[in-house]
């Protein structure tokens, strides 16, 4: 099997660090994995089924090693839907993490946000997600060896968690939004009356990644918490424009933040910790 493959070599890599949760870095997010104490450094390339990230601000490396006092595999770069390939390499590199030892994925991405009051630089925890997708990761035939046919997403998003990661804000002193993410197809990014749809259907953020991730964690019991970093208001809210670029530079002035909030959360972590262990 690819994943237990998979599993096996970073274990291999990174003799000793038993990673215990799986972190995967958004656009211009990489930074976080600079923070990553002892670290080892495996390109996906040499790791059997993983993805080869082709988007600009995705490095294509599995950090491992400890961060806040956790052992972390750090995904910098992740595969997007609308690159177009298949599902396979995201749900291995997600089960390969479930099988080198991660109980907990820590999930986040930039994203544009459909409430004015929450602008660019801010950091909003994930509640909920409605999946724009018009697919699933879980597509196809199911692998009973990871999980049932018709998981549950109730609580996909876990609530104990949620308040881990608000408790880390009070105490580095980061304004921590939350909200529901909206998981959007891209590549364009979406037109003013696509975002005056995402605001009615109770969306507070939208963005083209994380949903696929963590719908196939939940899938295989991985616990799951996100984080959305907001790079922009949505179009057609406020004055602003929305771009790549743009997106990576927001992202990049605001990773500090999201360096400080992962490490408080991470410090201290247990599986007891959250809903779902
Ligand atoms: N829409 C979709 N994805 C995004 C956005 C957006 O406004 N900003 C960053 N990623």
């Amino acid at each position: 099997m690819t994943a237990a493959r998979a599993a096996a070599d970073i274990l291999v890599h990174a003799p000793g660090v038993h990673p215990r949760v799986g972190i995967v870095l958004g656009s211009g997010l990489g930074s976080v994995a600079d923070r990553v104490e002892d670290a080892v450094s495996i390109p996906y390339g040499e790791l059997p089924g993983f993805p080869v990230p082709a988007v600009e601000g995705h490095a294509g490396r599995l950090v491992v090693g400890r961060l806040g006092g956790q052992a972390v595999a750090c995904m910098q770069g992740r595969v997007h839907a609308y690159e177009g390939g298949d599902f396979a390499p995201l749900r291995n590199a997600i089960r390969a993490l479930k099988l080198a030892g991660c109980n907990t994925l820590l999930l986040t991405c930039a994203a544009g946000s459909l409430r004015p009051e929450v602008g660019p630089g801010r950091l909003m925890a994930v509640a909920d997600h409605i999946n724009l997708l018009g697919t699933n990761p879980l597509v196809g035939p199911n692998d009973d060896t990871f999980g049932p046919r018709f998981p549950s997403l109730s609580d996909a998003w876990d609530p104990g968690l949620r308040v881990r990661l608000h408790a880390a804000a009070a105490r580095t002193g980061i304004a921590l939004a939350e909200g529901v993410y909206a998981a959007w197809l891209g590549p364009c990014f979406e037109t003013p009356a696509e975002v005056r749809m995402l605001k009615t259907l109770g969306a507070d953020a939208v963005g083209m990644s994380m949903v696929p991730e963590c719908i196939v964690a939940r899938h295989c019991g991985l616990r799951v918490a996100g984080c959305a970093v907001i790079t922009n208001l949505g179009v057609g809210i406020g004055e602003g424009t929305v771009d790549h670029a743009h997106t990576l530079s927001t992202a990049a002035a605001a990773a500090s933040d999201l360096e400080r909030l992962l490490i408080d959360f991470l410090d201290g972590l247990t599986v007891e910790d959250g809903n779902q262990p």
